[in-house]
């Protein structure tokens, strides 16, 4: 089975594991995900799920139900920018379905899918609790706050002009 994990990364993934008690390493499991979805361009295939199972010496199936359970885990590919768009009460009171269509037309895509380029994914999520900020989505580590369709726009060409720099 392939190590996801880079010899830098592992030292941080035995030292997540020794903070637990022996019998109870289940507990690494979000963080261990968390850093293995880093290292494999932002989403877990069933292997990389696996090999994590076996670093915790717990069945595969038990890494699945948690990875299944949370949204911020992708078991499918996504684009380099993945937008997560906050979908409960205040956001939705807020205007978060007209945010989630602007971004739909913009894009091409729907919820669940990722644009031709590659670029982007569109994922709905429930309170990210800014609901204080609404609408909102999360963008990579940050939140990004008090959307409207011309905020989304500029967002999505910065993105766009990040990517193409990288290139
Ligand atoms: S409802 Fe959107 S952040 Fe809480």
């Amino acid at each position: 089975m392939m190590n996801p994990f880079s010899e830098a990364k592992m030292k941080q993934v035995d030292k997540i594991i020794a903070r637990y008690p022996e019998g109870k390493q289940k507990a690494a499991l979000i963080p261990l995900l968390n850093l293995a979805q880093e290292e494999s361009g932002g989403w877990l295939s069933e292997p990389t799920m696996d090999y994590v199972a076996g670093l915790l010496k717990i069945e595969p199936i038990e890494v699945y139900e948690v990875a299944t359970f949370y949204s911020m885990f992708n078991l499918q590919p996504v684009g380099k920018y993945v937008f997560e768009v906050c979908q409960t009460g205040p956001c939705m009171i807020r205007g978060s379905e007209d945010i989630v269509k602007h971004i739909k037309k913009r894009l091409g895509i729907d919820v669940g899918e990722t644009s031709a380029d590659g670029l982007f994914t569109l994922k709905v999520v429930e309170c990210l609790g800014a609901c204080g900020y609404a609408p909102m989505m999360q963008l990579g580590k940050y939140f990004r706050e008090h959307l409207t369709p011309e905020k989304v726009d500029k967002i999505i060409d910065e993105c766009t002009q990040k990517a193409a720099q990288q290139n």
